[in-house]
């Protein structure tokens, strides 16, 4: 299985070649295999932005506990969730159901509104959980994307949000900086490369009944 091999092949990159870029055509496969991303009930309520600018990532460096990845990567992906999910976003996700499907969005209002409903049950607390769990579906994909094409990648939970969300003026948007991925080629001097996996067994990690 090609996934397995690719899977073994990566790893968290610590030290990224400054000087290889991501290529704009393998960009593009990567922002659809994030597009293609499952995501609970389909809403897809984050936005993802993909920064090269190297004074903006400079800035982001201190406030990513100085990882060196932030600067010297190809491109760094910050996975931003939506702070709340509004009725609004709810309707939107209707209508587009119903274009694309060719459907009659009257059929769709009754799923809207359990969509609404059961949302509403949820503390502030679970649904900041919630649509922050969303990015984590989405970083799992752009991993194994770029696995596939050989492009190396970090996750990264070890910044301040709060200053990304004031560096990137993510409130304005309604959005809150969740997971990022510094993404490039690794330098060849970068000392974890072929390191072993640390990796639970299979018998610790499944019980099957
Ligand atoms: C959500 C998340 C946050 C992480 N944060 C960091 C980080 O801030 N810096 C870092 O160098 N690695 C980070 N990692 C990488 C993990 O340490 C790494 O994936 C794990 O040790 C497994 O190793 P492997 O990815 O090389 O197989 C993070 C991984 C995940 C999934």
């Amino acid at each position: 299985m090609e996934l397995i091999k690719n899977l073994q092949w990566r790893y968290a990159t610590k030290k990224f070649d400054t000087t290889k870029k991501v290529s704009a055509n393998d960009l593009e496969k990567l922002k659809e295999a994030i597009q293609l991303s499952v995501s609970s009930y389909g809403l897809q309520l984050y936005k993802v932005l993909i920064i090269e600018d190297p004074e903006l990532r400079k800035q982001l460096k201190p406030v990513s506990w100085d990882q060196s990845q932030i600067t010297d990567a190809s491109h760094l992906f910050v996975f931003c969730h939506y702070t709340d999910a509004t009725p609004e976003a709810i309707d939107e996700f209707i209508i587009q159901t119903a274009e694309t499907r060719n459907l009659d969005v009257k059929r769709l209002s009754g799923y809207g509104d359990f969509i609404k409903s059961k949302l509403a049950e949820k503390s502030t607390e679970d649904k900041t959980g919630w649509l922050k769990s969303q990015t984590y579906l989405a970083l799992g994909n752009l991993l194994n994307a770029c696995a596939e094409l050989k492009i190396d990648a970090c996750p990264m939970e070890g910044f301040e949000v709060d200053s990304y969300n004031e560096i990137l003026n993510l409130e304005a948007e309604g959005l809150s900086a969740s997971v990022i991925a510094p993404i490039g080629y690794r330098h060849p001097e970068d000392h974890t490369i072929g390191m072993p996996k640390v990796r639970k067994s299979l018998e610790k990690l499944f019980s099957e009944v």
